[in-house]
Protein backbone atom coordinates (compact mmCIF):
# COMPACT_ATOMS: atom_id res chain seq x y z
CA UNK A 1 0.00 0.00 0.00
CA UNK A 2 1.71 2.97 -0.85
CA UNK A 3 1.10 5.80 2.24
CA UNK A 4 0.26 9.43 1.95
CA UNK A 5 2.64 11.04 4.67
CA UNK A 6 2.94 13.99 5.70
CA UNK A 7 6.24 15.54 7.38
CA UNK A 8 6.39 18.93 9.08
CA UNK A 9 9.85 19.81 10.52
CA UNK A 10 11.15 18.06 7.37
CA UNK A 11 14.51 19.76 7.57
CA UNK A 12 15.36 19.05 10.89
CA UNK A 13 17.91 15.74 11.20
CA UNK A 14 15.64 13.14 12.55
CA UNK A 15 12.78 14.26 10.37
CA UNK A 16 14.91 13.74 7.21
CA UNK A 17 15.89 10.34 8.08
CA UNK A 18 12.05 9.58 8.93
CA UNK A 19 11.30 11.02 5.24
CA UNK A 20 14.53 8.53 3.62
CA UNK A 21 12.95 5.46 5.35
CA UNK A 22 9.11 6.25 4.32
CA UNK A 23 10.63 7.15 0.46
CA UNK A 24 12.67 3.88 0.40
CA UNK A 25 9.06 1.89 0.91
CA UNK A 26 7.56 3.65 -0.87
CA UNK A 27 5.44 6.39 0.25
CA UNK A 28 4.20 9.11 -1.15
CA UNK A 29 5.80 12.40 0.88
CA UNK A 30 4.52 15.81 1.50
CA UNK A 31 7.21 17.85 3.39
CA UNK A 32 7.17 21.04 4.83
CA UNK A 33 10.02 23.16 6.44
CA UNK A 34 11.19 26.79 7.47
CA UNK A 35 14.65 26.60 5.48
CA UNK A 36 13.82 26.61 1.76
CA UNK A 37 17.36 25.71 0.59
CA UNK A 38 17.60 22.46 2.97
CA UNK A 39 14.44 21.80 2.16
CA UNK A 40 14.84 21.92 -1.74
CA UNK A 41 17.86 19.76 -1.28
CA UNK A 42 16.31 17.39 0.70
CA UNK A 43 13.23 16.90 -1.41
CA UNK A 44 15.81 16.82 -4.95
CA UNK A 45 17.51 13.61 -2.80
CA UNK A 46 14.39 11.73 -2.36
CA UNK A 47 13.52 12.24 -5.80
CA UNK A 48 9.84 11.53 -6.98
CA UNK A 49 8.42 9.82 -3.36
CA UNK A 50 7.84 13.69 -2.96
CA UNK A 51 4.69 15.35 -4.53
CA UNK A 52 4.78 18.34 -2.95
CA UNK A 53 6.65 20.53 -0.41
CA UNK A 54 5.82 24.03 1.08
CA UNK A 55 8.54 26.33 3.56
CA UNK A 56 7.58 28.36 5.90
CA UNK A 57 7.71 29.62 9.61
CA UNK A 58 5.93 27.75 11.87
CA UNK A 59 5.26 30.46 14.26
CA UNK A 60 3.44 32.10 11.66
CA UNK A 61 0.15 30.03 13.63
CA UNK A 62 -2.81 31.59 11.28
CA UNK A 63 -1.25 30.09 8.39
CA UNK A 64 -1.30 26.74 9.73
CA UNK A 65 -4.83 25.48 8.68
CA UNK A 66 -4.41 26.37 4.84
CA UNK A 67 -0.82 24.79 5.07
CA UNK A 68 -2.43 21.61 5.97
CA UNK A 69 -4.93 21.49 4.11
CA UNK A 70 -2.92 22.46 0.82
CA UNK A 71 -1.18 19.15 2.20
CA UNK A 72 -4.09 17.03 1.88
CA UNK A 73 -5.21 18.05 -1.04
CA UNK A 74 -1.76 17.96 -3.03
CA UNK A 75 -1.61 14.11 -1.12
CA UNK A 76 -4.89 13.22 -1.97
CA UNK A 77 -5.38 12.66 1.55
CA UNK A 78 -3.59 11.83 3.91
CA UNK A 79 -2.48 8.61 6.31
CA UNK A 80 0.24 9.48 8.66
CA UNK A 81 1.46 12.94 9.65
CA UNK A 82 4.58 13.59 11.45
CA UNK A 83 5.50 16.79 12.89
CA UNK A 84 8.95 17.10 13.91
CA UNK A 85 10.21 20.37 14.41
CA UNK A 86 11.58 22.20 17.80
CA UNK A 87 13.47 24.59 19.43
CA UNK A 88 15.60 23.93 22.48
CA UNK A 89 17.32 27.59 22.65
CA UNK A 90 19.34 29.49 25.60
CA UNK A 91 18.05 28.39 28.74
CA UNK A 92 20.11 31.23 30.41
CA UNK A 93 18.68 33.69 28.40
CA UNK A 94 14.92 32.21 28.60
CA UNK A 95 15.07 33.07 31.94
CA UNK A 96 15.59 37.34 31.56
CA UNK A 97 13.77 37.66 28.47
CA UNK A 98 10.61 37.08 28.76
CA UNK A 99 10.18 37.36 24.36
CA UNK A 100 13.00 34.64 24.18
CA UNK A 101 10.94 32.61 26.52
CA UNK A 102 7.89 33.00 24.50
CA UNK A 103 9.37 31.65 20.89
CA UNK A 104 10.61 28.36 22.95
CA UNK A 105 6.98 28.11 24.38
CA UNK A 106 5.35 29.07 20.56
CA UNK A 107 7.64 26.91 18.68
CA UNK A 108 7.55 23.92 21.07
CA UNK A 109 4.05 24.07 21.88
CA UNK A 110 1.68 26.51 20.34
CA UNK A 111 2.71 26.26 16.55
CA UNK A 112 2.10 22.37 17.00
CA UNK A 113 -1.25 23.22 18.40
CA UNK A 114 -1.76 25.17 15.56
CA UNK A 115 -0.70 22.01 13.14
CA UNK A 116 -2.93 19.49 15.39
CA UNK A 117 -6.09 21.54 14.80
CA UNK A 118 -6.30 21.15 11.05
CA UNK A 119 -4.90 17.41 11.12
CA UNK A 120 -6.98 15.96 14.38
CA UNK A 121 -9.95 17.36 12.17
CA UNK A 122 -9.15 15.56 9.10
CA UNK A 123 -8.53 12.14 10.74
CA UNK A 124 -11.24 12.43 12.68
CA UNK A 125 -13.48 13.09 9.69
CA UNK A 126 -11.46 10.25 7.61
CA UNK A 127 -12.01 7.82 10.53
CA UNK A 128 -8.27 6.27 10.32
CA UNK A 129 -4.59 7.30 10.22
CA UNK A 130 -1.59 8.12 12.22
CA UNK A 131 -0.87 11.35 13.96
CA UNK A 132 2.60 12.08 15.68
CA UNK A 133 4.71 14.51 17.64
CA UNK A 134 8.24 14.64 18.65
CA UNK A 135 8.08 15.63 22.34
CA UNK A 136 11.29 14.86 24.79
CA UNK A 137 12.71 13.21 27.82
CA UNK A 138 13.17 17.03 29.51
CA UNK A 139 9.17 17.08 29.68
CA UNK A 140 9.79 14.46 32.08
CA UNK A 141 11.40 16.47 34.85
CA UNK A 142 11.95 20.14 35.19
CA UNK A 143 15.81 20.74 34.96
CA UNK A 144 17.99 24.19 35.31
CA UNK A 145 19.59 23.66 32.01
CA UNK A 146 16.51 23.53 29.69
CA UNK A 147 13.09 24.06 31.59
CA UNK A 148 11.95 26.06 29.26
CA UNK A 149 11.72 23.93 26.56
CA UNK A 150 11.27 21.28 28.68
CA UNK A 151 7.96 22.72 29.81
CA UNK A 152 6.88 23.33 26.27
CA UNK A 153 7.55 19.71 25.41
CA UNK A 154 5.54 18.44 28.33
CA UNK A 155 2.40 20.58 27.99
CA UNK A 156 2.47 18.53 24.49
CA UNK A 157 2.82 15.29 25.69
CA UNK A 158 -0.19 16.40 27.93
CA UNK A 159 -2.14 17.90 24.90
CA UNK A 160 -1.24 14.78 22.50
CA UNK A 161 -2.54 12.26 25.61
CA UNK A 162 -5.95 14.32 25.53
CA UNK A 163 -6.01 14.13 22.03
CA UNK A 164 -4.96 10.36 21.79
CA UNK A 165 -8.69 9.55 24.32
CA UNK A 166 -10.93 11.73 21.40
CA UNK A 167 -9.47 10.11 18.46
CA UNK A 168 -8.91 6.81 19.54
CA UNK A 169 -12.71 5.65 19.46
CA UNK A 170 -12.77 7.26 15.51
CA UNK A 171 -10.22 4.77 14.84
CA UNK A 172 -7.15 7.32 14.87
CA UNK A 173 -3.71 7.00 16.27
CA UNK A 174 -1.94 9.66 18.18
CA UNK A 175 1.39 9.19 19.41
CA UNK A 176 4.07 11.04 21.63
CA UNK A 177 7.59 10.15 20.76
CA UNK A 178 9.61 11.07 23.31
CA UNK A 179 13.32 11.20 22.24
CA UNK A 180 16.35 11.34 24.68
CA UNK A 181 19.26 12.97 23.07
CA UNK A 182 20.60 12.59 19.68
CA UNK A 183 23.37 14.31 18.21
CA UNK A 184 21.72 16.43 15.52
CA UNK A 185 22.39 20.59 15.10
CA UNK A 186 19.93 20.73 18.21
CA UNK A 187 22.42 19.38 20.52
CA UNK A 188 25.64 20.23 18.90
CA UNK A 189 28.55 20.99 21.85
CA UNK A 190 26.69 18.87 24.41
CA UNK A 191 28.33 16.13 25.88
CA UNK A 192 27.47 12.97 24.66
CA UNK A 193 27.49 9.69 26.71
CA UNK A 194 26.28 5.68 26.13
CA UNK A 195 22.41 6.81 26.64
CA UNK A 196 22.92 8.83 23.40
CA UNK A 197 20.57 7.56 20.33
CA UNK A 198 21.94 7.74 16.76
CA UNK A 199 19.27 9.67 14.39
CA UNK A 200 18.70 6.88 11.99
CA UNK A 201 17.89 4.13 14.59
CA UNK A 202 15.85 6.65 16.52
CA UNK A 203 13.98 7.26 13.21
CA UNK A 204 13.17 4.00 12.41
CA UNK A 205 11.98 3.67 16.03
CA UNK A 206 9.73 6.77 14.98
CA UNK A 207 8.19 4.45 11.78
CA UNK A 208 8.17 1.26 13.94
CA UNK A 209 5.90 3.13 16.76
CA UNK A 210 3.36 4.42 13.96
CA UNK A 211 3.31 0.92 12.09
CA UNK A 212 2.85 -0.37 15.53
CA UNK A 213 0.27 1.91 17.26
CA UNK A 214 2.47 2.43 20.00
CA UNK A 215 1.27 5.03 21.22
CA UNK A 216 3.86 6.73 23.67
CA UNK A 217 7.47 5.93 22.38
CA UNK A 218 10.79 6.35 24.27
CA UNK A 219 13.64 6.60 22.07
CA UNK A 220 16.51 5.32 22.41
CA UNK A 221 14.13 2.37 24.12
CA UNK A 222 16.33 2.62 27.39
CA UNK A 223 15.10 6.04 28.05
CA UNK A 224 11.78 4.70 29.26
CA UNK A 225 13.21 3.15 32.37
CA UNK A 226 16.02 6.05 32.94
CA UNK A 227 12.89 8.04 32.86
CA UNK A 228 10.65 5.81 35.62
CA UNK A 229 13.45 6.03 37.73
CA UNK A 230 14.45 9.66 37.14
CA UNK A 231 10.23 10.84 37.60
CA UNK A 232 10.08 8.83 40.86
CA UNK A 233 12.73 10.07 42.86
CA UNK A 234 11.83 12.23 45.40
CA UNK A 235 12.89 16.14 45.55
CA UNK A 236 15.25 15.84 48.16
CA UNK A 237 17.12 12.86 46.60
CA UNK A 238 17.17 14.39 42.79
CA UNK A 239 18.38 18.08 44.51
CA UNK A 240 21.80 15.96 45.85
CA UNK A 241 22.75 15.01 42.06
CA UNK A 242 24.42 17.28 40.07
CA UNK A 243 24.11 15.84 36.72
CA UNK A 244 20.22 16.00 37.12
CA UNK A 245 19.98 19.48 39.41
CA UNK A 246 22.49 21.16 38.12
CA UNK A 247 23.40 23.42 35.32
N1 LIG B 1 18.40 16.11 19.12
C1 LIG B 1 18.03 15.86 20.37
O1 LIG B 1 18.88 15.61 21.25
C2 LIG B 1 16.57 15.86 20.74
C3 LIG B 1 16.19 15.36 22.00
C4 LIG B 1 14.85 15.34 22.34
C5 LIG B 1 13.90 15.81 21.45
N2 LIG B 1 14.30 16.31 20.23
C6 LIG B 1 13.27 16.81 19.34
O2 LIG B 1 13.42 16.15 18.08
C7 LIG B 1 12.84 16.95 17.07
C8 LIG B 1 13.81 17.01 15.90
O3 LIG B 1 14.96 17.76 16.28
P1 LIG B 1 16.42 17.44 15.70
O4 LIG B 1 17.18 16.81 16.79
O5 LIG B 1 16.28 16.75 14.39
O6 LIG B 1 17.03 18.89 15.55
P2 LIG B 1 17.32 19.82 14.30
O7 LIG B 1 17.98 19.08 13.21
O8 LIG B 1 17.99 21.03 14.87
O9 LIG B 1 15.87 20.21 13.79
C9 LIG B 1 15.06 21.19 14.37
C10 LIG B 1 14.12 21.63 13.28
O10 LIG B 1 13.11 22.50 13.80
C11 LIG B 1 12.92 23.50 12.82
N3 LIG B 1 12.34 24.71 13.40
C12 LIG B 1 12.73 25.36 14.52
N4 LIG B 1 11.95 26.43 14.72
C13 LIG B 1 11.07 26.47 13.68
C14 LIG B 1 10.02 27.34 13.30
N5 LIG B 1 9.72 28.42 14.02
N6 LIG B 1 9.33 27.09 12.18
C15 LIG B 1 9.65 26.00 11.41
N7 LIG B 1 10.61 25.13 11.72
C16 LIG B 1 11.32 25.37 12.85
C17 LIG B 1 14.31 23.77 12.27
O11 LIG B 1 14.19 24.42 11.03
P3 LIG B 1 15.46 24.99 10.22
O12 LIG B 1 15.92 23.81 9.42
O13 LIG B 1 14.90 26.08 9.41
O14 LIG B 1 16.45 25.45 11.26
C18 LIG B 1 14.85 22.37 12.15
O15 LIG B 1 14.47 21.78 10.93
C19 LIG B 1 12.53 18.29 17.71
O16 LIG B 1 11.15 18.34 18.02
C20 LIG B 1 13.35 18.28 18.98
O17 LIG B 1 12.79 19.11 19.99
C21 LIG B 1 15.61 16.32 19.86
Amino acid sequence: MQRKTLIVGATSAIAAAVAQICAARGDRLYLVGRDAAKLQALVTSLGSAVVGHESGDFVAFEQAGARMQRAIAVLGGLDRALIAHGYLGDQARSERDFDYARAIVDTNFTSVVALLLPLAAHFETQGHGHLAAITSVAGERGRPRNYTYGAAKRALGCYLEGLRSRLYPRGVHVHDIKLGPVPTPMSVGHPQNFLWGEKHAVAHGIVQAMERRWHTVYLPRSWRLVMAVVRLLPECVFQRFGFLAGR
